[in-house]
C-alpha cells in the first residue's frame, strides 16, 4: 500500500465512538443540511472504492463530505485523476489542503467549504459517498440528472435505493472496527444511465424503418415501436451506462423476439442484434427528444452559440 501522508494520522484525535455511521448520526445529525458526522473511511476501503469505481487518468471525482480529502488525494496521487471536494467543517477542508500539498497533488485537487446539497456534480466522472442512508437515497434524483451518462457512483456502506446497483461487494476490514464497531463493510456501485428518452427512427436489417418512442425516467424505461402494420409495447428496455438492450416484441411466425444490443453515441443508438440468430447491424436515429428537452439541432445551436465545440 503506498505511504499515507502524516497528516492524516491527526484525524486519529477526531474519531468518534465505536458506532456504525447511523448510528452515530445524533439528533443533529439528522437535520436537513447534516449529512452525517465525520468518520473516515479506513484506507483499505478507500483502495476497494477507487478500484470498484475503475478510477483513471481521464476521470474528474468528486467526494460529496470529503473530510480530510483521502478519496479525492488517492485518485489524483495513484491514478493522476483530477478531483474535488466539499465539507461543511471548515478544519476538514484546511486539513484535506494541507493533506493535498503533502502529497504533492495540490494542482489536480481541490477543496471547499460547501454545503454538498448545493455542490454542482455535473463535472463528476466519479461520485463517492460515505454519507447517511437517507442522504444517499436522496441524492439520486440529482446524481441521475446532472451527472454525465457513464459515470460512475459508489458508496460506503449504503445503498442508493431504489436505484438498482451494478455491483456490490462486501468484506470485513479490522482498521473499521476502531471507527465504526463494525469490520463489515459492504460498497455499492451504480453507473449512470444513458437518456435515451424521446422518439427514434429504428433501422433494423431487411425491415422497414419503424418508429421508436421510449419514456424513461432516471434508470427506468419503457419503450413502444409503430411499423406501419401495428405498435407493441417493447418486452424490456435495460440502459446501463451508455449501453442499451432492447428486447422487442415477437414478430413473424415463430414468435421469435429479436434482442438488440447497442450503445448511444449522441443522438445515435447502433449495435448488433443479437438474438434469435444475430442478423446484423441495427440503429436508431432520435427524432424528437423528451418533452421539455431541447431538439438535437437546438443543442447543437445552442452549444456553439455558448462558444462549444460543434458535436
Ligand atoms: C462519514 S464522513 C466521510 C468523510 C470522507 N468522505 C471519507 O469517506 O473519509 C461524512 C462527512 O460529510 C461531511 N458533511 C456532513 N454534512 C455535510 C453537508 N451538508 N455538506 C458537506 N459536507 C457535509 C461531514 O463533515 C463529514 O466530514
Amino acid at each position: 500500500m503506498s505511504r499515507r501522508p502524516r497528516a492524516f494520522s491527526r484525524v486519529r484525535r477526531r474519531l468518534l465512538a465505536a458506532l456504525p455511521l447511523a448510528a452515530l448520526a445524533t439528533r443533529a445529525a439528522l437535520a436537513q443540511r447534516n449529512a452525517g458526522p465525520y468518520v473516515p473511511t479506513p484506507w483499505p476501503i478507500v483502495d476497494a472504492m477507487l478500484a470498484l469505481a475503475g478510477v483513471h487518468a481521464d476521470d474528474f471525482l468528486i467526494d460529496l463530505g470529503c473530510g480530510d480529502g483521502r478519496l479525492v488525494i488517492t485518485a489524483a496521487r495513484r491514478f493522476g485523476a483530477r478531483g474535488y471536494g466539499v465539507d461543511i467543517d471548515p478544519e476538514l477542508v484546511k486539513l484535506a489542503q494541507a493533506n493535498a500539498v503533502e502529497a504533492g497533488v495540490a494542482a489536480r485537487v481541490r477543496f471547499e467549504e460547501r454545503d454538498l446539497f448545493e455542490t454542482d456534480i455535473r463535472a463528476a466522472t466519479v461520485l463517492t459517498l460515505y454519507l447517511l442512508p437517507h442522504i444517499v437515497t436522496d441524492l439520486v434524483p440529482r446524481i441521475l440528472e446532472q451527472m454525465p451518462a457513464g459515470a460512475r457512483v459508489v458508496s460506503h456502506d449504503y445503498a442508493l435505493a431504489p436505484w438498482p446497483h451494478d455491483e456490490e461487494i462486501a468484506f470485513d476490514v479490522p482498521e473499521k472496527e476502531l471507527v465504526s464497531g463494525t469490520t463489515f463493510t459492504r460498497l455499492y456501485r451504480y453507473v449512470v444511465p444513458a437518456r435515451i428518452g424521446g422518439e427514434w427512427r429504428l433501422e433494423l436489417p431487411g425491415a422497414q424503418p419503424a418508429r421508436l418512442s421510449v419514456r424513461q425516467r432516471g434508470w427506468r424505461a419503457t419503450a413502444a415501436v409503430a411499423s406501419e402494420r401495428r405498435t407493441a409495447e417493447v418486452d424490456e428496455i435495460v440502459i446501463r451506462g451508455a449501453s442499451v438492450r432492447i428486447l422487442l416484441p415477437p414478430v413473424g411466425p415463430d414468435g421469435a423476439r429479436t434482442q438488440l444490443e447497442g450503445r448511444l453515441r449522441g443522438d445515435t443508438l447502433e449495435g448488433d442484434v443479437v438474438a434469435p440468430r444475430g442478423r446484423g447491424a441495427w440503429r436508431a436515429v432520435r427524432l424528437q427528444p423528451p418533452r421539455g428537452q431541447p431538439k438535437p439541432q437546438e443543442r447543437q445551436r445552442k452549444r456553439l452559440a455558448a462558444g462549444g465545440e460543434p458535436q
